[in-house]
């Protein structure tokens, strides 16, 4: 049976001045609307007590299997406002569907495509105010549902009580200074993760264990770090929070096939499809890291670029490790496929052109 979701109002809620400075610049991550949603699920009970709430801090026991074994999952939406005020979110199934199996993998209870949906519009209807107005440049509401074991119990097995929540985040661009190529430092001493691992789970562990390659490339003067294959450390998989794709001269657009290891991203399946009408050939497929050096040193290599929900796409520049660095930037360099293919993706999700693919659906 559908879930049908018991609202409390907030009574404090955020000023109308106040919300428009944060709509104003939000950055990303930064600030949080007024409400929240939480859903529970018991081994005996299933899914139930559906819940609008104000947003604030949920009290956890300290016992709380997922502070101790860190079973939890979570995806990343946004909804966009589009020109007629309606205010819709990008292929919302495909979420549900990765965090379907996110969950199965993570020893976590399936939620419904239906209910998974429904619980972001109960949010975005309650806080459709916090959608940033249409227009305002690459703002939108970036959406987080989350899934974690909240059962209070210290032994290792699944847990038999499991909160969902959705939270929402007025967000800009995510990085700060806006679409500007990123260096990437390549990562040897640290793997993102391995065969018969999480890698393909959009669960917090991938993201933890990407910040000490993360580091490292700060350290040499990076933005990101780009991860390789755990047992060669020779193919490119992903930036973490990103999945890469490279542009040849001649017009192919390559990207690092799904091993297990590597997150299936929605904005990577959707740059895959889109680029065939942009007359590119799509490739999925293994790629050595010795390819991008050598691609960038000849010059076939055109440009390389980072896609994920959040940062929609953005340019990679310069690539350096241990002992060495490469850019494939020539004189003149525009960054133009990437460029295009943002503002493809960027003009069917805020209803700029038509949704030939049905790609879209409305949240208020
Ligand atoms: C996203 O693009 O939504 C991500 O998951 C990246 C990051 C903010 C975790």
């Amino acid at each position: 049976m559908a879930l049908t979701f018991d609202v409390t109002r907030r009574q404090d809620v955020v000023s109308d001045a106040d919300r428009a400075a944060v709509l104003a610049d939000p950055g990303f991550g930064n600030h949080f609307t007024d409400h929240m949603v939480t859903v529970t699920w018991t081994k005996g009970d299933g899914w139930h007590d559906a819940k609008v709430t104000p947003y604030g801090p949920i009290s956890i026991d300290p016992s709380a299997a997922v502070l101790h074994y860190a079973q939890e999952i979570f995806e990343g939406m946004k909804a966009y406002r589009h020109a007629d005020g309606s205010v819709w979110t990008f292929r919302p199934q495909q979420n549900a569907a990765r965090f379907a199996r996110s969950a199965t993998r993570m020893a976590l209870p399936v939620m419904q495509e239906a209910d998974f949906i429904d619980a972001l519009r109960a949010l975005v209807t309650m806080d459709e105010a916090w959608v940033p107005p249409a227009g305002g440049g690459e703002t939108s509401l970036y959406l987080r549902p989350f899934m974690f074991a909240s059962e209070p119990f210290l032994g290792v097995r699944p847990a038999n009580e499991v909160t969902f929540c959705v939270i929402a985040s007025p967000a800009g661009a995510y990085f700060s200074g806006g679409v500007k190529p990123v260096s990437l430092w390549i990562s040897t001493d640290f793997a993102r993760a391995g065969d018969g691992g999480t890698g393909a789970a959009k669960c917090g562990g991938n993201y933890a264990s990407s910040l000490a390659g993360q580091l490292e490339g700060a350290e040499h003067g990076c933005d990101q770090a780009v991860f390789l294959d755990s047992s060669s450390h020779t193919y490119i998989e992903e930036l973490g929070g990103m999945n890469l794709f490279i542009v040849y001269k001649d017009g192919r657009l390559v990207t690092p096939e799904l091993t297990g290891s590597i997150l299936e991203g929605v904005t990577r399946d959707s740059i895959l499809e889109l680029s065939k009408d942009l007359g590119l050939q799509p490739e999925e497929r293994r790629i050595p890291i010795q390819e991008w050096k050598d691609g960038a040193a000849s010059g076939e290599i055109a440009e390389v670029f980072a896609c994920g929900t959040a940062a929609v796409v953005t340019p990679v520049g310069e690539l350096k490790w241990d002992g060495g660095s490469c850019d494939h930037r020539r004189e003149g360099h525009d960054d133009k496929v990437a460029l295009q293919i943002r503002s493809s993706l960027l003009d069917i999700q805020y209803g700029r052109v038509e949704d030939s693919r049905g790609w879209l659906t409305r949240l208020a």
